[in-house]
């Protein structure tokens, strides 16, 4: 090492052990990248393209692709691949100091940011993965015993149904499975069907708060009815933080878990576990070491992926320099474009929920006849660079196409023209 870079690395160093508390990551040199995502980020006036291309320019997606499969896995802005680059530059110079300062900016600035972005206590949140990590842990973290029923819906993803059918088999319970139509008529009438199905050994609901189609699930409404039976109510909020302002002390649930990585724009390999402080003791954490450690969190211990983790207060900051509310009307803004743009087209049926509070503001969901969704996501992607996602279930042959703040009504359009000929 050079005198030059030996005192820029001291420098550094020097930086990482002062800055302990309150510093971010954001001051190292950024691997190769450009200035962009250190400018102050603007908080866009109105909801259309001009008033967010700002805000668009911040993300760093090949030119001439369109992403419009937000609901699969967001796309973070420069900002965070720049924090997760930079936290990795600190940890490969100098493993312990890096790690610890990075567990010092988990500790004081993602935990409470978080808790505040979602109206939560930070001894309420525990950082996993993803959210099937989180559904794992609240579902088999709940003291059941054989015979024991737990209520689902025909709509849960795989990561919200498996561990459930994981407990029937070793621990005896059973798993009722209540059909909700596609599209339903209202939140009412989803209470309505899980209410019938809660019988006297029922012990839970466990439901999604947005459905990987968009269906928008009272989950106030449907937390409430659980306790007026003496049922607990566990939430998986993957597709539903970010796209919609969450206040989860609001949402009276006992348990939810998300990912950070689609709407929330993290880093992939990011999510929490939300466990409500009156349900700790019937929601436990699976792990021996529990008992060991001053943290509440009810996570899996041990080494953890710092850098991705750190990088998550760059995505709240990004999050909440837009806003929460403003991130929402724009994503509806831009699906309701598409929504108009679909209705112009032959043979095309929208199966998204008919009116904004049973249905997400940036997925949506249809079908075109003659058109094989999984076909239509390769068409689109290989003739127009566009990446949108089949949703072959609930009874669909559907594309989902997942729009977030970043897209254009230009790529929209772009889109409508090629599936207004696209056949099977
Ligand atoms: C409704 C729902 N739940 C859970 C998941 C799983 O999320 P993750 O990949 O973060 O575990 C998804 C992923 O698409 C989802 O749509």
């Amino acid at each position: 090492m050079d005198d030059v870079s030996r005192q820029g690395f001291l420098s550094r160093r020097g930086f990482l052990k002062a800055g302990a508390a309150g510093a971010t990551l954001a001051s190292l040199p950024a691997c190769g990248a450009t200035e962009l995502g250190r400018t102050p980020l603007a908080a866009p006036i109105g909801v259309d393209d001009s008033s967010w291309a700002h805000v668009r320019a911040r993300f760093m997606l090949e030119p001439g692709l369109a992403y419009m499969n937000n609901a699969s896995l967001g796309m973070p802005p420069t900002e965070v691949v720049k924090a997760v680059c930079d936290g990795y530059e600190a940890i490969s110079r100098e493993p312990l100091q890096g790690k610890n300062d990075l567990q010092v900016i988990i500790t004081n600035q993602v935990l409470p940011r978080l808790a505040a972005y979602f109206g939560a206590d930070v001894g309420e949140l525990s950082l996993t993965r993803n959210a099937t990590e989180g559904l794992h842990l609240q579902a088999m973290g709940l003291e059941l015993n054989p015979g024991d029923e737990v209520i689902i819906t025909t709509q849960e993803h795989p990561a919200g149904n498996m561990p459930w059918a994981l407990r029937k088999v070793r621990h005896g319970i059973k798993v009722t499975e209540v059909f909700i139509p596609s599209p339903f008529e209202s939140g009412e009438q989803v209470v309505a069907l899980m209410e019938a199905a809660i019988t006297s050994r029922t012990k839970a609901i466990s439901f999604c708060h947005a459905t990987r189609g968009g269906h928008l699930y009272p989950v106030r409404e449907l937390s409430r009815m659980a306790r007026r039976h003496g049922v607990m109510s566990l939430v998986d909020g993957a597709q539903a933080i970010g796209q919609i302002p969450v206040d989860l002390s609001d949402l009276e649930c006992d348990a939810y878990s998300a990912s950070l990585h689609k709407w929330i724009l993290g880093p992939a390999g990011t999510g929490f576990m939300y466990v409500r402080k009156g349900a700790r003791d019937q929601i436990k954490s699976s792990f021996s070491d529990q008992s060991l450690i001053d943290s509440p969190s009810l996570g899996p211990g041990g080494t953890a992926d710092f850098p991705v983790r750190a990088a998550l207060s760059t995505a709240i900051d990004f999050c909440n320099a837009l806003g929460a509310e403003k991130i929402e009307h724009r994503c509806r803004y831009l699906s309701d474009y598409l929504k108009v743009g679909l209705l112009g087209i032959d043979g095309v049926n929208i199966l998204s929920g008919s009116t904004p509070q049973i249905s997400c503001p940036g997925s949506t969901i249809f079908e075109k006849m003659d058109l094989d969704a999984i076909k239509a996501v390769s068409l689109f992607e290989e003739r127009i660079g566009t990446h949108i996602d089949e949703h072959q279930r609930d009874g669909h042959n559907a594309i989902r196409v997942s729009t977030h703040v970043y897209n254009t009504t230009a790529e929209i359009d772009r889109f409508l023209e090629v599936l207004s000929e696209a056949r099977a």
